[in-house]
């Protein structure tokens, strides 16, 4: 098994960001599953960083991760009590009926099938249970200059879907749960991100689009963002405006 990440596992590392504690408190809030204690199945969990934002919040996390080399940097990152790591399908969960109280897909449920792997988390949660899925991204309409890093992106790289694109909007799990017959309830919550310029071109270097281009037109790209972003901020310190979009559906209780 494979992904397109397995190539970039160094950068996604290094360059992606956490989610914001005011996520985990909406998690915990809109899906009324408290961590401590609850069996969480973390689909498409990569290198680990919503796996381990769910571990040091008391969970105890099943990681589903189709990327054999994205899976190998979770276990190497991750400390190993209360996690368990699987190199598996999140379109055919490797979980029994009914055993989980809450599955997560953090940046991930875009790359899976949108009626398969919802049935796939009903069939896994207890009654009861709740389902998640969220993303990180930048805000470009709050800074003129990360629009422009944006469009750079897009201009780039033809595998691009960002806030670039006229038609773009964050992948449709709330019409998913909707059509499996849940709630779901949606809330955007944003955040500020301060970080480094290397680190922020890692982060670039992460993203699908990038990682599937030719390796002269990834450098072209990364040293063009690196003059314009280094105009910007001098010091070298960017202050990144950032919203994390998330899409809770809670299952039925028994008999509800
Ligand atoms: C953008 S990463 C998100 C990783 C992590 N959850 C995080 O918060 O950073 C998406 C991950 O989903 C994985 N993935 C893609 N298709 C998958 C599938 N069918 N089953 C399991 N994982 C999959 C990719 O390999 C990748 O590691």
């Amino acid at each position: 098994m494979g992904t397109v990440f397995d190539g970039v596992v160094e950068e996604y590392d290094a360059g992606r960001p956490g989610y914001p504690d005011a996520l985990y408190d909406a998690v915990v809030e809109l899906s009324g599953v408290a961590f401590a204690g609850a069996v969480v199945v973390d689909v498409g969990a990569g290198t680990g960083i919503s796996t381990r934002g769910l571990l040091e919040r008391g969970a105890r996390v099943v990681a589903v991760e189709r990327g054999g080399r994205m899976l190998g940097r979770l276990v190497a990152r991750t400390p190993r009590g209360g996690v368990g790591a699987v190199l598996g399908d999140g379109n055919a969960l490797p979980v029994r009926d009914g055993v989980a109280d809450l599955v997560t897909w953090a940046q991930s449920w875009h790359w899976l099938d949108p009626v398969v792997s919802v049935a796939e988390a009903r069939r896994v949660l207890r009654p009861g249970g709740a389902m998640a899925t969220w993303w990180n991204t930048v805000d470009p309409e709050s800074a003129d200059w990360l629009a422009a890093y944006e469009v750079r992106q897009a201009e780039a790289c033809p595998a691009y879907r960002g806030p670039a694109l006229e038609d773009w909007g964050p992948p449709p799990s709330a019409a998913a749960m909707a059509e499996a017959g849940l709630a779901p309830a949606v809330r955007w919550i944003p955040w500020r991100r301060v970080i480094g310029l290397e680190d922020f071109l890692l982060d670039m270097r992460s993203h699908s689009w990038v990682a599937s281009m030719p390796a002269e037109e990834v450098e072209a790209l990364v040293a063009r963002q690196r003059t314009e972003l280094g105009r910007v901020f001098p010091g070298g310190v960017l202050d990144v405006p950032m919203r994390v979009y998330l899409v809770v559906g809670r299952t039925p209780e028994e008999g509800g």
